[in-house]
Formats: C-alpha cells, structure tokens, sequence
C-alpha cells in the first residue's frame, strides 16, 4: 500500500493545488517503514540549535534541531536530546540548559556541536550564564531555561525548559532541510 503525502501549493487566495508524493509502507504493519517516517519527516523545516549545559568536568553541548517554543504563561520551550548521546545525562543533571538559535553562517559551529569528539567549546569565548548555564557568542538568540519537566520520548527525552532569560541578534537563521543546511530567503 503507497501512503500519499499531498504538497500543497497555495498560487493565489482562491487556487490551491495538489501535486502528490508517494512513500512506501508495507502492508499489515501497525508501525510506518522507517524509510517513510524519514522521507515525510525530512520535509519539516527547521531551525538549528545548540544546547549546552555546565557537566561535572566543564561545559556541555550539542547540535539539536528538535527544538520548539511549548507555552508562554509560563514561558517553556522544549528541546529532544538522543538517550544514546554522551551529553544526555550530564544536559538532563545539570540545573539549567541554554538554547542558542544559530545564524546563517554558523555552519561550522553546528557542525562543531555535532561531531567533534575533542573539546567543542575550544576557541569560544564563553559566558556563565544564570544557573552556571554556559552561554555561547554571536548567535542569533539565546534561552537561559531552568528544567521544568524531563518526559520520556522513545529513544529521545523531552527537555522543557522554563526560560528565565533571552537574548537576541540580528540576522537571518540557519534551517536544516531534506537533510542539508539551508538557506532561507525571508524576503
Ligand atoms: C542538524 C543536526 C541536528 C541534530 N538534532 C539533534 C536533536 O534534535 N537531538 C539530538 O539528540 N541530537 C541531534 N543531533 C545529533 C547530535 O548533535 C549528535 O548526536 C551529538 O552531538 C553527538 O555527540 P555524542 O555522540 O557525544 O552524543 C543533530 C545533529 C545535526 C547535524
């Protein structure tokens, strides 16, 4: 059985058309092929994250796209960090955690966050923020959360974050698409 997603074009107030993408999912399963989940779910853009925290022996962080505002009174936002991450214990232990909204030309520094295995805050000037919470320069924003609810999410948990402080910048952000980084044009 195909499972069809249907990409909308909206041309004018009144013409919407449909043009229809098929993904596979095999008969009979409760559960969707992991291929489809993957190929629907790499058509959500997102913004790009780095969310740090202070560990035992110095500063934490990682790449996280899983990132979305959840409330405003009170102000929560949560993030999903892999349970298989080195940093999952030492984000979830600590008091607090920041958020830092990446621009357009922070490629490499979410790269940094994602994949070097040495120290990924090396070179960075960083700041103590409330709570100890490590705060990064020259992002387009950045959220000072205490921990509000930890929630179990699969083999990700759900971090919310009750936000004490904000910063922001100007700028465009960096997304992630199909897999990629993107640029978006906001004109
Ligand atoms: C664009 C991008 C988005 C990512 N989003 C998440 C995310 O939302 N949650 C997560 O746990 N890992 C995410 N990762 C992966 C982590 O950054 C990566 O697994 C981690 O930094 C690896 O370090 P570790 O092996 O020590 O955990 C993402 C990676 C990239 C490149």
């Amino acid at each position: 059985m195909a499972a069809i997603c249907g990409r909308i074009h909206r041309d004018s107030l009144s013409a919407v058309t449909v043009s229809r993408v098929s993904v596979h999912q095999e008969p009979g399963r409760a559960a969707v092929n992991p291929d489809a989940f993957k190929a629907a779910l790499g058509r959500w853009a997102s913004g790009i994250t780095v969310v740090t925290a202070q560990g035992p022996d110095g500063p934490v962080g990682l790449t996280a796209s899983a990132f979305s505002s959840l409330s405003l009174h009170p102000p929560l936002v949560l993030v999903c960090i892999g349970q298989a991450s080195s940093h999952h214990d030492h984000l979830v232990g600590a008091p607090g955690f920041g958020v830092h909204i990446l621009g357009a030309a922070q490629e490499d520094l979410s790269n940094t966050f994602a994949f070097n295995r040495s120290d990924r805050f090396d070179g960075l000037e960083v700041e103590e923020g409330p709570l100890g919470i490590p705060l990064l320069p020259g992002t387009l924003a950045r959220l000072a959360c205490e921990h509000h609810a930890v929630t179990d999410g699969g083999d990700h948990s759900i971090l919310v974050g009750r936000v004490i402080g904000a910063t922001v910048a100007d700028g465009d952000p960096l997304a992630w698409w199909q897999g990629g980084y993107r640029r978006l044009d906001l004109t």
